[in-house]
C-alpha cells in the first residue's frame, strides 16, 4: 500500500468514527426528549381524563363514564382506559381489541416501557375523598418509530458527507502524492545515469529538501562512478604493463640462460663447471621470475569468480612441510631465523588450490622478512582453530602494523614500505585467496614487537593416509 493510499485510509477511518459517534449522540438526544414529551404529555391526559372519571362516580352515573371518556379513548395514543370504583369494581373499560387490560402492571416512567405501552394509574381524589382509579395505557410506538426515522436519516447524511470528504481529500492526496510519486521514481532511478525527473516545488518544503537531498545523492554516485571506473582503468593498465614488461626480460633471460648452458656442455671443464653454477643460479631466479608474472595472472583470476580454481585435497602436514622447505632458505640466507611448528594434529586435509595457498603462505613470509630486522625469528606453523577449521599462521619478530592500518594493509595496490619495489599487491592478494577457499584472514600485531597473520580454513574432513 503506497503512502497516499496509507494516509488516505487512516484519513477516512477517522472521519468514518466521528461521523457514527456524532449520529449515534443525535438520535440519542432525539430519544431522550421524545421520552421527556410522551411523559408530560400522557401525565397531562391522565389528569383530564381522572377530571371526568372523578365527575361521573361523584354524580353517581357511572353509565355516563363512556360517553365522557370516549374523546380520550379515540385518541390514536390511548390504547385502553379502565376505572374503578372506590371498592375496587371496575365499572367502565375501554380499549384496543387484543389487549388484556386486567392483566396491565403500572410503569414507573417511559424510559423502562418495552412492550410499547406506557401504563399509567392515578387515584381519583377530589376533596379529600376517594373516588377510586382510573388506569391508562398510553402507546409508545411513535417513540420507536421516530427514532427509526432519525437513525436513517442520520446515516443517510453521515454517508453522504463521508463520499464528499472521500472525494475531496482523494484529490488533494492526489496533489501532494504526485510529488511523492515522483520522488519514489527519483529514488527508484538514482543509480542510473539520468535522475527520473523530480517534483519542482519550493525548496524550503520538506519534498524540496528531498528533492535536492536527491539531486546531490545523484551527481555523487556519477562523480564516485567515473573515480572507480577511471582507478580500474589505471589498474588495468598498469597490470598489463607489469606483466610485459616482466615477460620481456623473462624470454631473453631464458634464451641467454640456454646459451649459457650450451657453452658449457661445450667448454673445457673448470668453464663447464662455473658456467653450470651460474646456469642453476640463473635458472632458479628466472623460475622466480615465472612465479611472479603467474602471481599477477592470478590476482586477475581470483577477480573474477568465475574462473574456476584447481582444487584438490591438499594433506596438510605435507603441505606445510613443503612450504617451509621452499621458503626456510630464503629467510635464512637473510639472515632470519626459522622456526617451523606444524600443532594441526596429524592427518587434517584442506580442500584448496595447492599452487595459490603456497603463494598465499610465500607472500606472508616475504613480508615477515621485509618487515623484521636481522637476527629475528621467522614463525611458519598451523593449529586446529574453531570448530572444523585450521589457521595456517605467519609470525615475525618485527615492526609490526599500527592499529589504524589494519584494515588497509589488505587492499589492492596499498603499501606503507618506503621502498620502492613494494606495490602493495602481497596482502591483498592473500585475502583473496583465503576468502575463495572460503577462509580468513586475521592480523594481530604489536607495534615494535612483531606481527602474526593467519589464515583459517575448512578442514576438509578426511584423513592423509600416509602423511
Ligand atoms: N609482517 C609484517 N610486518 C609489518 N608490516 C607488514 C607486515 N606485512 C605487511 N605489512 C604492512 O602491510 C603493507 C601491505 O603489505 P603487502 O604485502 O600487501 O604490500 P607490500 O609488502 O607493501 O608490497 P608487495 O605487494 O610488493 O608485497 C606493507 O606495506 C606493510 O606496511
Ligand atoms: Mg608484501
Amino acid at each position: 500500500m503506497n503512502l497516499r493510499t496509507r494516509l488516505f485510509s487512516i484519513s477516512m477511518a477517522i472521519a468514518a468514527v466521528m461521523t457514527a459517534v456524532m449520529v449515534a449522540d443525535r438520535v440519542q438526544t432525539h430519544r431522550a426528549a421524545l421520552i421527556d414529551k410522551t411523559q408530560s404529555r400522557s401525565a397531562d391526559l391522565a389528569d383530564l381524563a381522572s377530571e371526568a372519571a372523578v365527575y361521573a362516580l361523584r354524580s353517581g352515573r357511572t353509565e355516563r363514564l363512556a360517553e365522557l371518556l370516549s374523546p380520550f379513548a379515540e385518541m390514536r395514543q390511548v390504547v385502553y382506559i379502565k376505572v374503578l370504583d372506590r371498592s375496587g369494581r371496575p365499572v367502565h373499560r375501554s380499549g384496543a381489541i387484543g389487549i388484556d387490560i386486567d392483566a396491565r402492571d403500572t410503569d414507573a416512567s417511559v424510559t423502562g416501557v418495552e412492550d410499547g405501552i406506557y401504563d399509567v394509574t392515578r387515584r381519583l381524589i377530589k376533596d379529600d375523598e376517594d373516588w377510586g382509579t382510573l388506569r391508562l395505557g398510553i402507546s409508545t410506538e411513535s417513540i420507536a418509530e421516530s427514532v427509526g426515522t432519525a437513525l436513517r436519516r442520520g446515516l443517510l447524511i453521515g454517508l453522504s458527507f463521508l463520499a464528499l470528504l472521500a472525494a475531496l481529500l482523494w484529490r488533494i492526496s492526489a496533489l501532494g502524492g504526485r510529488d511523492m510519486a515522483m520522488l519514489v521514481e527519483a529514488a527508484g532511478g538514482i543509480k542510473s545515469r539520468t535522475l527520473p525527473p523530480l517534483p519542482k516545488v519550493d525548496s524550503e518544503s520538506e519534498v524540496g529538501r528531498l528533492s535536492s537531498a536527491f539531486s546531490e545523492l545523484h551527481s555523487g554516485l556519477k562523480d564516485e562512478r567515473a573515480r572507480r571506473k577511471e582507478l580500474e582503468d589505471n589498474r588495468k593498465d598498469f597490470f598489463a604493463m607489469a606483466v610485459h614488461d616482466l615477460k620481456q626480460p623473462l624470454t631473453v633471460l631464458k634464451a641467454v640462460n640456454e646459451m649459457v648452458l650450451e657453452s658449457a656442455q661445450s667448454g673445457p671443464d673448470g668453464d663447464k663447471r662455473d658456467l653450470g653454477r651460474i646456469s642453476e643460479l640463473s635458472g632458479e631466479s628466472i623460475e622466480r621470475l615465472s612465479d611472479m608474472v603467474e602471481d599477477l595472472l592470478n590476482i586477475s583470476r581470483l577477480d573474477s569468480p568465475d574462473i574456476p580454481l584447481d582444487k584438490r585435497r591438499i594433506g596438510l602436514s605435507s603441505f606445510l612441510r613443503g612450504c617451509s622447505r621452499d621458503f626456510s632458505a630464503a629467510a635464512e640466507r637473510a639472515g632470519r631465523k626459522w622456526v617451523f611448528s606444524d600443532e594441526s594434529g596429524e592427518g587434517a586435509w584442506i580442500y584448496g588450490d595447492e599452487k595459490l595457498l603456497k603463494r598465499l603462505v610465500g607472500n606472508l613470509v616475504m613480508n615477515a622478512v621485509q618487515y623484521t630486522p636481522e637476527g629475528a625469528a621467522i614463525h611458519l606453523g598451523a593449529r586446529l582453530a574453531e570448530e572444523g577449521h585450521v589457521e595456517i599462521y605467519v609470525r615475525d619478530e618485527g615492526v609490526g602494523i599500527p592499529e589504524e592500518l589494519r584494515e588497509a594493509i589488505f587492499e589492492k595496490y596499498r603499501t606503507f614500505s618506503d621502498s620502492n619495489r613494494n606495490v602493495g599487491l602481497g596482502l591483498a592478494f592473500c585475502k583473496m585467496a583465503a576468502e575463495r577457499h572460503s577462509g580468513r584472514i586475521k592480523v594481530s600485531s604489536e607495534t615494535g614487537k612483531g606481527t602474526e597473520i593467519a589464515v583459517s580454513l575448512p578442514v576438509s574432513g578426511q584423513k592423509e593416509s600416509g602423511a
